[in-house]
């Protein structure tokens, strides 16, 4: 394979630039900066130049001789398809609870009878690290096959340092050893285990003075998340325990008013979180503050889909000014699905995004709240050459499509990947 590769005759590259600095709101969100008939030029892992097929030749000078040549007629060539929010690291399934949910069981009325969460973290912490890098592998290769080519990874299936350690170490080899980038998030605040049932803020005191410090000190995540809900953590211990975060030079995230409306989004304006996450009952003066203190809103319309409730209201969002970005949410319980098509069909359909701004989300609203809209999300010189080719002739035939998988061709820091 050839250190430069040409992508050429695209119907269109639709390169989303311009935001690299600071996420897209509102009509920024719906201008994605289109080049007809364009031409992207990779060189050495980067974006050497993109344009018109002209203007790169010109750019490319003698660098064209020997380059590996993409004729994508007919095609259209975006950023690699970031999904920010996912749980990746964790094993076994729980397809036995997606039968008693559609029998009307509850997600929570199945976690507060020991199952959900739960249930993952008793077979993530009996797996061994090995069989959880495998299994990841595996997931990774196949969020590859849809487009996606980094991927955010929290722990939170351990609940005990041991297991948290194991799925933050097992993130970082997968990081290493795929292709894709892996961003990982400490979210050992997922649950109350059940060892602490009867006192959750000991478990919180226990994040706070023993897995804090450790995560910090050997740097095994960026952020540090917490599920802020009625009956797991309250605001009052997810304000506490995510201040402690940013002591350790750890970034706010929160699953936020998810099932139920619980201030949430207001609190990830209060502590300055990067993004609040779900937000399918936030408020409006929640909705207000994010928009106000420039948090981004991380949608995940698979899992309001999964779990048979009314997705956030992502419209309302976007239109009130607040940063939108997507995500699978890819865990066992409540989206297992690694199909960001899907979800950016879903952010279209159940939340009345446009399909511009559904790319936007997906590309580099998602990089921003991971902390990489410097280096991917964009079709950019200088950038990343994390490439995705999708066999349609527009973008908004991507959108249109729904449940189908239009990945064509995947480019990651400039190797071809999938084709
Ligand atoms: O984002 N809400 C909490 N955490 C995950 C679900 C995890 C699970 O059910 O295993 C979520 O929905
Ligand atoms: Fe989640």
């Amino acid at each position: 394979m050839s250190e430069t590769i040409l992508i050429k005759n695209a119907s269109q590259v639709v390169t989303v630039k311009g935001y690299s600095e600071k996420p897209a709101t509102r009509e920024e969100m719906a201008n994605l900066s289109i080049i007809e008939n364009g031409a992207v030029l990779l060189y050495g892992g980067k974006i050497a130049a993109v344009g018109t097929e002209e203007e790169v030749a010109a750019a490319a000078g003698g660098r064209l001789d020997g380059a590996d040549i993409i004729d994508a007629s007919g095609k259209i060539v975006l950023p690699g398809l970031v999904d920010p929010h996912t749980h990746l690291v964790h094993a076994g399934s729980r397809e036995d609870e997606f039968g008693m949910r559609l029998k009307g069981a509850t997600y929570m009325e199945i976690m507060e009878s020991g199952g959900g969460i739960h249930a993952t973290t008793s077979r993530t912490r009996a797996a061994s690290a090995e069989e959880l890098f495998f299994e990841g592998m595996k997931r990774l290769d196949s969020f590859l096959l849809h487009g996606v080519t980094t991927v955010e990874a929290k722990s939170g299936y351990g609940l005990d340092w041991e297991t948290e350690y194991k799925q933050l170490v097992v993130s970082k080899k997968l990081n290493e050893a795929h292709a894709a980038d892996v961003v990982s998030t400490f979210m050992g605040a997922h649950a109350v285990p059940a060892e602490f049932k009867s006192d959750p803020d000991r478990f919180i005191d226990l994040i706070i003075e023993e897995m804090l410090p450790k995560v910090a000190e050997e740097g095994l995540a960026e952020f540090n998340d917490v599920f802020c809900e009625r009956g797991v953590f309250t605001p009052e211990q997810s304000r506490r325990l995510l201040e402690a975060g940013k002591r350790f030079g750890l970034t706010p995230k929160i699953h936020a008013d998810e099932i139920e409306p619980y201030e949430g989004a207001e609190l990830a304006a209060e502590v300055g979180a990067i993004s609040a996450d779900h937000l399918l009952k936030a408020s409006q003066t929640g909705i207000e503050r994010m928009a106000e203190k420039s948090v981004i809103g991380v949608l995940l319309p698979g899992t309001a889909f999964f779990l048979m409730a009314e997705s956030a209201n992502g419209r309302k969002m976007i239109d009130s000014g607040v940063a939108v970005a997507l995500s699978t949410d890819c865990n066992p319980g409540s989206s297992p699905t690694v199909s960001m098509p899907l979800i950016m069909n879903l952010a279209c359909l159940k939340m009345g995004m446009s399909p511009e701004e559904v790319i936007t989300a997906a590309t580099i609203n998602a990089a921003h709240a991971i902390g990489r809209a410097g280096k991917v999300g964009s079709i950019e010189t200088g950038k990343q050459a994390d490439i995705l080719i999708a066999n349609v002739p527009n973008y908004k035939k991507l959108q249109y499509n729904y449940g189908m998988n239009h990945t064509d061709t995947v480019i990651k820091k400039g190797k071809i990947v999938v084709r």
